[in-house]
């Protein structure tokens, strides 16, 4: 049944204040927050939007620890950072605070103190790890030793980056402490649990069954966690940094920042609202919805819910639209290997160009599977859609209205079929992109939006009007009128999405925002309306812009393979650890072949490639290899190499290439050609 609301209460995940924010925090939280919140506001809903800093934790105790400053030095120093970058982005929080605001202090003080009260917290003591000479425990971060997996002897407690497992402080290999050097010891030490496995009945009815519209991505992650059967949470930890435990005798001990911090939300709406925060929280008209990354859903399925079912007078959230990840360039986003694109460098370097990062992070938003941002696709998005489409009509729009009619709207008269045709067109542009928002698909929704801008292309191109000044102006009165109902119509639906380009059109059409209500209508400009002055919406952008800041991450790249050898101390050696176990059946998969090199030259135009012409027993077939610094081609004709014959064809530089040409790496990033050790039958299979 579908339930009906009077207020929406969004949330958005709380960034870590341990460094800057970057293009897969907006692409992956905050736009898709701020559309939704843009959008419900423009039609005349309730709504708020609620944000701010997670400055609780141990990655930024251990970054103040690096830089030798207290941790409130950095949650002071980042949270004005990404405070300012969500400004600029046009983020429309109705408040950005802190979880080391004094009324976050006491509301999860108090959060903590009630469910204990009520005797909700399971109370036990285990062993861990606790170092000796710098007397505390050792949170599984602070742990570094060798990964029991691949060999790493810089994995730490909770995770091993190179091979990407995640372990427990005990599986290490020789554990050390990362605070003095020693070897830490077993000690035991209590802490508040919350039992998560007595409310998995109700978890499973309420999300499995009562919520089968969240998105697949989310449903399916609760399942398999609810599947999986739940075990107690520990709560708390032993730590100098957060909310000390609110009980007798818990020196030392702090809330787990993943506790502290969903109670921010609270915290926030109360600081903002300190009279009427529980109608947002507390009222069942109220709607919540958490907008999250996928690394956050049972932190928002799960045990954040636990916690408000477990005081029991608080709402549950109606819907967690959590997205999946975006990666940059083909590599995960690491803020420790500066493998990011950061907002504040952006906008330094492309100056008032929000919208398009936030038109390109949107269109490619990570809304059902990873996605990957590169600046190629940037530029394409930018030049291909911004400027050829919604730039383009906008602009012969208003130039053409301000040759022929002085910039004042000129009449219709008289509608062709064609003309109506095009109305009925857009007309349901409305419906469809309320449809599409309604239920979270922004992408789409903003494909919609651009759906009209193209409308008006095609409408323009096909009548021409600038053909007919000549012979029939009250034809160009017509087409114009049109073309300006459709460019009023593309500052109503592109609010949300482009908010900084549609003020402008605004000011361009001389009008205030147009309500949400008059998306579809083809009245929105009168007849003899005086519009403002005409500018560009979007430019173009050249390639230098976009190798520029290509060039910038390959500096990253080298600098963090420079900064690994250093820290490892291996430059001479760096033979890289034998990969994961993998069963016979998946080498049994691979079918590798020797064949004769019939002809080999440089593909021309890319530096790096040499074009195969290869006898595979079978037929002839090319293959492309990235080999072309290491060999001249002349020297490889009539050769023997070995080659992957069964993988699937991909174009490289327009050529299509049926194989991979196996060769060896050597730690410099040089490569030999693997060759049979005497002359064979080609096609045969190298096992
Ligand atoms: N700081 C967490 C992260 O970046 C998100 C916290 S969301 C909250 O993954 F609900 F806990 F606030
Ligand atoms: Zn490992």
């Amino acid at each position: 049944m579908e339930r009906r609301f009077k207020r929406t209460l969004i949330t958005t995940a709380l960034p870590y204040a341990n460094g800057p924010v970057h293009i897969g925090h907006l692409a992956g939280v905050y736009i898709p927050a701020d559309i939704y919140a843009r959008y419900l506001r423009l039609k005349g809903e309730e709504a708020l939007m609620i944000g701010g800093s997670d400055e609780h934790g141990v990655p930024i105790t251990l970054r103040a620890k690096k830089e030798n400053v207290t941790p409130q030095d950095i949650v002071d120093r980042f949270h004005s950072l990404i405070k300012k970058s969500f400004e600029d982005f046009g983020i429309t929080f109705d408040i950005y605070s802190r979880t080391t605001s004094p009324t976050h202090y006491q509301t999860a003080s108090e959060f903590f103190r009630i469910l204990y009260d009520k005797g909700v917290f399971i109370e036990k003591t285990s062993e861990q790890y606790y170092d000796e000479k710098s007397r505390q425990f050792l949170a599984d971060r602070y742990i570094m030793g060798v990964c029991p997996h691949c060999g790493n002897d810089q994995a730490y407690g909770d995770q091993c980056e190179t091979c990407g497992t995640s372990l427990s402080p005990t599986d290490l290999i020789n554990p050390k402490s990362m605070i003095s050097g020693s070897v830490p010891i077993m000690k035991e030490t209590k802490h508040w649990y919350l039992p998560l496995d007595k409310y998995e009945p109700f978890l499973r009815k309420w999300i499995l069954e009562e919520h089968t519209e969240w998105k697949s991505n989310v449903y399916g992650q609760c399942k398999s966690w609810l599947d999986m059967g739940l075990q107690p949470r520990a709560v708390s930890r032993d730590l100098d940094w957060g909310i000390p435990v609110p009980v007798e005798h818990a020196e030392g001990k702090v809330l787990y920042v993943w506790f502290d911090a969903p109670i921010g939300y609270i915290s926030n709406t109360k600081e903002l609202l300190p009279d009427s925060w529980e109608t947002w929280w507390k009222d069942p008209e109220t709607r919540m919805l958490h907008f999250i990354g996928k690394d956050n859903i049972v932190f928002h399925c799960i045990v954040f819910p636990t916690m408000l079912v477990a005081d029991g007078t608080y709402n549950l959230p109606e819907n967690v639209p959590a997205n999946e990840f975006l990666n940059l360039e083909g590599d995960k986003i690491s803020t420790s290997r500066n493998w990011a694109v950061w907002l504040h460098e952006y906008l330094e370097e492309m100056p008032g160009k929000q919208d398009v990062l936030r038109y390109v992070l949107t269109a490619n938003a990570p809304e059902t599977k990873d996605n990957d941002f590169t600046w190629k696709d940037f530029q394409a998005r930018n030049n291909n859609e911004l400027v050829a489409i919604l730039g383009n009509f906008v602009n012969r729009a208003l130039v053409l209205t301000e040759k022929y009619f002085d910039g004042k709207v000129p009449a219709a008269a008289g509608l062709t079929d064609y003309d109506q045709q095009t109305l009925q067109d857009f007309i349901h542009v409305k419906r469809d992109l309320e449809r599409l928002l309604d239920t979270f698909h922004f992408r789409d929704a903003q494909k919609e939006a651009m759906n009209l801008a193209r409308i008006g292309n095609k409408y323009l191109a096909d009548t021409e009007p600038w053909k007919l000044a000549k012979t029939d102006m009250p034809r160009v009165a017509t087409i114009i009128h049109i073309a300006l109902q459709i460019t009023a119509n593309l500052a109503i639906a592109f609010e949300p999405f482009l908010p900084f380009s549609m003020e402008k059109l605004n000011g361009m059409l001389n009008v205030e925002p147009l309500g949400w209500d008059r998306l579809g209508a083809t009245d929105l400009l009168a007849a003899g309306h005086q519009l403002g002055e005409t500018e560009l919406l979007f430019e173009k952008i050249e390639d230098p812009i976009i190798a520029a800041q290509v060039q910038k991450l390959l500096d990253t790249k080298k600098a963090n393979e420079e900064a690994n050898e250093e820290a490892t101390g291996k430059a001479g050696n760096r033979t890289k650890p034998i990969r994961e176990t993998i069963a016979f059946d998946d080498f049994s998969r691979l079918d590798i072949r020797v064949g004769t090199v019939l002809a080999c030259e440089k593909v021309a135009g890319a530096d790096k490639l040499l074009r195969f012409l290869i006898d595979d027993g079978l037929e002839q077939r090319t293959i492309i290899s990235g080999i072309a610094p290491f060999y001249d081609p002349d020297t490889l004709t009539g050769k023997q190499v070995c080659f992957v014959a069964n993988l699937a064809p991909r174009k490289l530089k327009g050529v299509v290439s049926q194989g991979m040409i196996l060769s060896a790496e050597d730690a410099d990033g040089q490569l030999t050609v693997i060759t049979p050790e005497k002359f064979i039958r080609p096609g045969s299979e190298v096992k």
